[in-house]
């Protein structure tokens, strides 16, 4: 366990991938931190989340040193496919735009950053709880917790919220200077891990009548795959034969025929919903990631959002520390928010496009969607439209 500080120049709230990428990529600028997490690192190390990392993204986690067991172990996925009405279309992302995606799972990606922390000594104090933020609109901020039965206090000079879509950080700037913007989409998706060979090399995100599915991966012996699901569905209506009935129904057929099911090693249930909270700066205080902005997982968006945040937070942060300058600080909300809203448009459209709307069938909005379906199978620009979003507007 850490030894907890007095004083150190950035408190770090959440140790997820944001608050721990910030606290390796302030290292490495010799900006010292101390990282407040509020489960244990074991419960940290075992979720089981995003897939997906922008070109981009993994170019930053390369050049900081975070990217070696990614370029060891991950996947590099040069395009992905959309199933639809019994067709299958490949986006062609190198063709198309250059650049491609690599697969590898965020659990991972956490482990390695995990390691670095403690290779670096940045104290990650996990277990703290009663989070409380004092003094953002002075120059003299404290965060105050509790861990182990003890208080503590930690004088700084930033917060920085990266406390995820439940966290407690952005309650503490006054609710009269901040706004969110939600929209909740009427299903769910159940996530399902099997150790079995993906049904296919590339990902596959299939619009169905019963639903939209989609088929991932972790590794050539680790498939990850989702299915839409009602909104209000528990787990216990997923036994692993109904999931796996369902999943088949929803592929092609060329595709179904050679799914190779097993038990499941983990599921999930998880809402979709797109929520920004705006600014992502008052005073002291800033945010980072989902603790600001959550998007559906659709689009493959929320880990490349968190790792874009920190990219510019580190400029702000790094600018005040070097030569006294407040402008990135002051730019930070507006530069991050005009990438998270980009983002926000992606994951809306993706999913917009390939769910069944409860209610819908049949009228307008359905008619609208085979429109957009048939426009993006059947024209070249509407495809680099999204590989270009897919791969990852740039920083
Ligand atoms: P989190 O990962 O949520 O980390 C926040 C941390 O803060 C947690 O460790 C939490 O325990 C801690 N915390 C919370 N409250 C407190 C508190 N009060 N005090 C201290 N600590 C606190 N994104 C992609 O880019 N690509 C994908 O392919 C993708 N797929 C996804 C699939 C699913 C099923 C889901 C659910 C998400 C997916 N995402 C994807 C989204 C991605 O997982 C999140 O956007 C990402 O985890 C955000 O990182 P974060 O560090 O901001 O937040
Ligand atoms: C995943 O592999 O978990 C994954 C992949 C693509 C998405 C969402 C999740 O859009």
């Amino acid at each position: 366990m850490s030894e907890i500080p007095k004083r150190t120049r950035v408190v770090i709230i959440g140790g997820g991938p944001a608050g721990s990428l910030l606290a390796h990529l302030l290292h490495l600028r010799a900006i010292d931190s101390v990282i407040l997490e509020l489960r244990t690192r074991e419960h940290v190390l075992e979720r089981v989340r995003a897939g997906v990392i922008e070109h981009r993204s993994a170019e930053v986690l390369r050049e900081t040193g975070v990217g070696k067991r990614m370029d060891a172990e991950g996947f590099v996925h040069e395009g992905v496919n959309l199933a639809h009405a019994g067709d299958m279309l490949r986006i062609d992302f190198q063709g198309l735009t250059g650049k491609h995606v690599t697969i590898y799972g965020q659990t991972e990606l956490q482990k390695d950053l995990y390691d670095l922390i403690d290779a670096d000594g940045i104290p990650l104090i996990d277990a703290a709880g009663e989070v409380h933020v004092e003094g953002i609109e002075s120059d003299t901020p404290s965060v105050g917790f509790e861990n182990r039965g003890a208080a503590h206090v930690i004088a700084c000079d930033f917060v920085i919220g990266c406390d995820g879509a439940h966290g407690v950080c952005r309650d503490f700037i006054p609710r009269g200077a901040r706004w969110s913007f939600e929209r909740q989409y009427p299903f769910c998706w159940v996530g399902l891990l099997s150790e079995t060979p993906p049904v296919n090399e590339e990902l596959i995100y299939a619009s169905h009548k019963r639903g939209f599915a989609l088929c991932s991966m972790r590794n050539e012996h680790l498939s990850r795959y989702y299915l839409q699901g009602p909104a209000e569905t528990t787990l216990d209506e997923w036994p692993d034969d109904r999931f796996w009935a369902e999943l088949t129904a929803r592929l092609p057929d060329g595709v179904a025929d050679t799914l190779v099911t097993g038990p499941s090693i983990e599921k999930i249930v998880t809402p979709l919903r797109s929520w920004v909270s705006e600014p992502m700066r008052h005073g002291r205080l800033l945010l980072a990631g989902d603790a600001a902005h959550v998007v559906p997982p659709t689009g493959a968006k929320g880990l490349n959002l968190a790792i874009s945040d920190v990219v510019y937070l580190v400029d702000a942060l790094s600018g005040h520390y070097d030569n006294g300058s407040t402008t990135g600080l002051d730019e930070y909300s507006e530069r991050a928010l005009a990438r998270v809203w980009k983002a926000v448009r992606f994951s809306w459209w993706m999913t917009t496009m390939l769910h069944r709307f409860p209610g819908l069938d049949d009228d307008f909005e359905r008619r609208l969607q085979e429109a957009e379906l048939n426009y993006l199978f059947g024209s070249e620009n509407a495809q680099r439209a999204m590989a270009e979003n897919y791969v990852g507007l740039p920083h």
